[in-house]
């Protein structure tokens, strides 16, 4: 048995004979809802940061108490360095709480894939994904996906380009993620397009990125591209990770045709005033209406509906 090992066996043991705090406030669940999924960004699992790891696992374990998740969505910076042990904790993590979660979608990050050739983190990066148990595996040769709900539609975004901090979208996915909207709107579908980064101007950028320059912490070049996609279109949910703030007056944006949404994280720590670690995201998608709600995980509760954001009603056009 590795140290990394032993000490993973040693931090579950102590997880699972630790009593869980209380259920506090509504349940977590689908309710009388079509569906309802979870979503939060950048757990970060690294090899050496061991907190990260209990924090991811104690959002798994809220989400294993719970009926009526049909699916978990991690927009990216899944783990710190791209390790083949990092993704490896993660995967056996989710495949703990597979018997309670139909479908794992996993978005990359930058974290994800930087550092190493492009394809060999891409094949790195499905490998993962094929030995979680109910992980959507991407097709072969990129990371972008979709995947038909009868009540929506989910569109998995991916760099085409290893980029230290940014997302390189090549005009085949641009030309892709257009189609698989349009197709979800000819079927008067919401559409949920999960990327790592939000677009530029959005989501409190740049203010979110500590104010550095006019791109960081967004796509970069082509957001503009993006956005123009978006605006052709209706009853577009844009979901994604990378700022690291805790739930606040940025996390929700309407823009009319579209709607931008940037998931706190559940490991890396969450900028701003209100920064409990293990922050994510639920939705739960009606006829007429989609409703977000913001829950701490680690605390097994909602955040205050009068919070800012901590719950927004969208309407389906
Ligand atoms: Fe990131």
């Amino acid at each position: 048995m590795g140290i990394s090992e032993y000490f993973y066996k040693k931090m579950l043991a102590m997880l699972d004979e630790s009593e869980p705090p209380p259920l506090q406030g509504k349940p977590l669940g689908k309710g009388d809802s079509f569906m309802t999924f979870a979503v939060f960004g950048d757990p970060q699992v690294s090899n050496y940061m061991f907190a990260r790891e209990n924090s991811f696992y104690s959002a798994c374990k809220d989400i294993a108490r719970c009926e009526g998740i049909d699916a978990l969505v991690i927009v990216g910076d899944i783990v710190e360095n791209g390790m083949k042990c990092e993704f490896r904790t993660v995967a056996r993590m989710l495949t703990e709480i597979s018997g309670k979660v139909d479908r794992f979608f996993l978005v990359p990050g930058n974290h994800d894939i930087r550092f190493r050739p492009f394809k060999a983190q891409l094949k790195r990066f499905r490998e993962f994904a094929a030995s979680t148990k109910n992980a959507v595996v991407p097709d072969e040769g990129r990371y972008w996906h979709s995947f038909d709900y009868p009540c929506c539609r989910f569109i998995m975004m991916g760099a085409d380009r290893s980029k230290i901090e940014a997302s390189y979208i090549s005009p085949a996915q641009l030309a892709w993620l257009d189609h698989e909207i349009s197709k979800a709107e000819s079927e008067n579908k919401p559409a949920f397009v999960f990327n790592h980064q939000t677009l530029k101007k959005h989501n409190g950028l740049p203010m979110t990125w500590l104010g550095r320059g006019k791109w960081r912490g967004s796509i970069g070049m082509q957001s503009d591209a993006v956005k123009k996609v978006f605006e052709k279109h209706n009853n577009v949910i844009f979901i994604t990770g990378h700022l690291h703030w805790g739930v606040n007056e940025y996390t929700y944006e309407d823009y009319g045709s579209y709607k931008a949404i940037a998931a706190p994280t559940i490991g890396a720590g969450n900028h701003g005033t209100f920064n409990p670690d293990v922050q994510g995201l639920v939705f739960s998608v009606y006829e007429d209406k989609i409703v977000m709600r913001a829950r701490l995980f680690g605390e097994r509760k909602f955040v205050d509906a009068a919070h800012p954001n901590g719950e927004v009603e969208i309407k389906i056009k």
